[in-house]
Order: structure tokens, then C-alpha cells, then sequence
């Protein structure tokens, strides 16, 4: 009998665009392929590197010497995180770690495209003494994609079955959708052919249905003092203003096709305060109603593209932060033909499934195997994803 082989770690950091902190993890894969989480850890950000990411993605990118700083800042902060993962598990069985960095800009639509996410990679390597992939994007960008949403090969490789069609949909500051047609029937049978779409046979989709958790988050910052709304306590005291929703979804972002991707330099304050000065029922509503209003926004805009892309019966799983909002899966319970389950379903607890994410295509990308689905980001073809710093 051939003997089994060890498994191999890889650290993955996620850090999204709610810029809340950092998730990280210690994912195990196994020989053939099976993937579990071994440890987990979150670092929140302190104010004031929450403030200074702020503030830089809301101007141009001039300010080098401010994103200089917080390039290096950023990569002290995940290296305190990689401290906690390396108390669960001995260094020297990590093989790589994988650093999203912070987003201060995605621009798929410029000339040229880009995408820039920081967090210096350099120096996370130097701190952690383990080799660093980080800017997983440009590679997609370069040859034509969007750069993202990156999360589906994972999707695929963690969540997708053999005999059912499932969606997975991550809310996090932005929410995206995949749709993993089942193995036996889709055209994803190995990795060479996972984008070869032949007549009649389902591809993998995923792109940007939106705003996740952002105009939530802004409006709990600017009108109830806190972060964002726990469990979605203060929107279920509200009413959804109905008027004003369909205003929102009249949005041109909303009916664009596929491949798509957002982010915080759209869907922001700015973008908000603009249709509500355009809405006359201003005076009327309030904060809590407007709340309730961004909540079904999120949940109506995600319902959409579950129910276009998936055949009823079967199952959407919900990762992200946004799944521990009782009002917004609520929502999406009821807007759904599908069955609405969280990945903790699937073995992968919702808050961990980005971070798994970056750890997988770490591990891929230093045994310079692709991450990156052609009929998802819309490029030519798929990349070995990221930058390698060794320490
Ligand atoms: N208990 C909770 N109730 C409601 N929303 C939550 C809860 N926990 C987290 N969130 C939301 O999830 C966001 C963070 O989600 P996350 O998946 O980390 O997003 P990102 O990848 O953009 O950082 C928070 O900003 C908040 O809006
Ligand atoms: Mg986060």
C-alpha cells in the first residue's frame, strides 16, 4: 500500500474591505485534497489604523508617505496575528503564508487596470520567518480579469459536491456569489479544464452582487455610534422604506452583467448621501428605518443573483460577517426559492472561509499551480496568483 502523505499548513490572513481587522487561520491539507481549518485567530484593528485606512481609501493615491507607513504597520499587525496561529502549531510545518492586504484600491475599469491592496509582504515574511504571497491580483488584471472576486476556485475546491448545484454568497464589506455547478455535471473536471465551457454544460460563475456590510457599517458609524449593527438588532426595529429601495436597486451596477466587481470607491458615503437627497421621503424616515432599508438592500440584491443562478432546491451557504445579521439572512430566507445554510454546515465556520481562502492559494501559488477562474474574473486565462517574499 503506497503510504499516505503528511499534510501540509499554509497561514491565510484576510483582511476585507469592512477593515475591521484581520481574520487568520492555519489551514490543514490533506493528501488528497480535503481541507480543514486547524486554528484560527482575529485581530481587530485599532483605531487608528482603521482611521488611516480610511482615509486613504477615500482620496486619491498621492499620499506615499502615509501609505508607505501603514504598508509596514499593516504587515506588524498580521505578524501579531501569525504570533497567535504559530502558539497552535510549530513553525516549521507552515510551508507559506498568504496576506490579502487591505484594499485602498480596486480599479478594474481604469487605463490601465488595478487593484492595490497593502500590507507589506517583506516584512510580514522578515517578522513571521516564513515565506509571504501577497498581491493575488494583479496577475488576473494583467491578463484581462477584474481581479476578482478571487474567493470562487477556493469555493470550489472547499464547498463544491458531487451531485447538487450549491451557491456559496460571502458578505463581507461587499458580497459576492458562487455558483458551483455539481462536479459530475459541470465542466469543471480537473484544474487544466475547470473553465472549459462546453455547450450545455455549467461553468463556475461568481462576480460582485454589491454591497455587503459598507452602507450598513457607514450609517451605524455616522448615526448609532457603533461599528455595525449586532446581529442586526437596530434595523429589525425599523421599517423598510419601499420607495426608497427601489430607488437604491435602480443602480446600474445592479443590472450590469457578469464579470463584475466593486468596492468601497462606489458603494460608499458619498454614493448613499446622493440618493437621499434625491429621495422625498427624507423627512419622514427614520435612521433606524433607513437601516432597515440598507439591510434589504443588501439581502434583495443578493436574493437576485441566488435565484438566477441557481436552480431551486438547491442550497445557498452563507460566509462572512453579514451571516451573523439575523435580519438580513432573515431576509434572504424568505426572498429565496433555496435552502439558506451557513458553511459551518459544510465543516467551514462563515467567519474563517476568506481567510482558508488565501491560505489555499498561498499553497498553490508556491507550487506554481492557477488560483484564479477565467469564467469569473472574464481573463484570458487563469494565473498563478501573487507575489512570493521569502524571509
Ligand atoms: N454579530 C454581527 N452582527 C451583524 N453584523 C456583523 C456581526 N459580526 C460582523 N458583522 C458584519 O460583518 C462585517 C465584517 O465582515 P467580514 O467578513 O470580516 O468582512 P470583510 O471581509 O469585508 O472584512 C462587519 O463590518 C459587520 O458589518
Ligand atoms: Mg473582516
Amino acid at each position: 500500500m503506497p503510504r499516505k502523505k503528511r499534510p501540509v499548513y499554509a497561514i491565510g490572513l484576510m483582511s476585507g474591505t469592512s477593515a475591521d481587522g484581520v481574520d487568520g487561520v492555519v489551514l490543514e491539507i490533506a493528501d488528497r485534497g480535503k481541507l480543514t481549518i486547524h486554528s484560527t485567530v482575529n485581530r481587530a484593528y485599532p483605531k487608528p489604523i482603521k482611521d488611516k485606512i480610511r482615509r486613504l481609501i477615500g482620496r486619491k493615491i498621492s499620499d506615499a508617505q502615509q501609505s508607505e507607513n501603514l504598508d509596514i504597520e499593516l504587515a506588524r499587525h498580521y505578524a501579531e496575528a501569525v504570533c497567535g496561529l504559530l502558539e497552535t502549531i510549530d513553525r516549521k510545518k507552515v510551508s507559506v503564508i498568504g496576506c490579502h492586504g487591505q484594499t485602498i484600491h480596486h480599479s478594474p475599469h481604469s487605463d490601465p487596470p488595478f487593484s492595490l491592496q497593502i500590507g507589506d509582504g517583506a516584512e510580514l515574511a522578515r517578522l513571521a520567518n516564513i515565506a509571504v504571497v501577497t498581491d493575488f491580483r494583479s496577475a488576473d488584471l494583467a491578463v484581462g480579469g477584474q481581479g476578482a472576486p478571487l474567493a470562487p476556485a477556493f469555493h470550489q475546491a472547499a464547498f463544491a459536491s458531487k451531485a447538487e448545484h450549491r451557491s456559496v454568497v460571502n458578505i463581507g464589506g461587499i458580497a459576492n456569489i458562487t455558483f458551483l455547478p455539481a462536479v459530475d455535471k459541470s465542466a469543471a473536471a480537473s484544474d487544466a479544464e475547470c473553465n472549459v465551457s462546453r455547450k450545455g454544460i455549467l461553468k463556475i460563475m461568481g462576480f460582485d452582487t454589491g454591497p455587503g456590510n459598507t452602507l450598513m457599517d457607514y450609517w451605524c458609524r455616522a448615526h448609532f455610534d457603533c461599528d455595525y449593527d449586532h446581529n442586526g438588532e437596530l434595523a429589525e426595529s425599523g421599517t423598510i422604506q419601499l420607495d426608497l429601495l427601489d430607488m437604491l436597486l435602480k443602480d446600474a451596477y445592479f443590472a450590469m452583467p457578469p464579470p463584475k466587481s466593486t468596492g468601497l470607491e462606489y458603494f460608499n458615503a458619498r454614493w448613499l448621501d446622493e440618493k437621499l437627497r434625491l429621495w422625498e421621503g427624507r423627512e419622514q424616515a427614520t435612521n433606524t428605518d433607513i437601516l432597515a432599508t440598507l439591510t434589504a438592500l443588501t439581502a434583495k440584491t443578493i436574493a437576485d443573483q441566488v435565484n438566477a443562478l441557481t436552480p431551486a432546491a438547491a442550497t445557498a451557504y452563507v460566509c462572512g460577517g453579514g451571516a451573523k445579521n439575523r435580519v438580513l439572512t432573515a431576509l434572504l430566507k424568505q426572498q429565496t426559492t433555496l435552502i439558506i445554510e451557513t458553511t459551518a454546515a459544510l465543516g467551514i465556520d462563515p467567519q474563517w472561509v476568506e481567510a482558508a481562502a488565501f491560505a489555499w492559494m498561498a499553497y498553490r501559488t508556491l507550487n506554481r499551480l492557477t488560483s484564479t477562474l477565467p469564467s469569473v474574473t472574464g481573463a484570458s486565462k487563469p494565473t498563478i496568483a501573487g507575489v512570493i517574499s521569502h524571509p
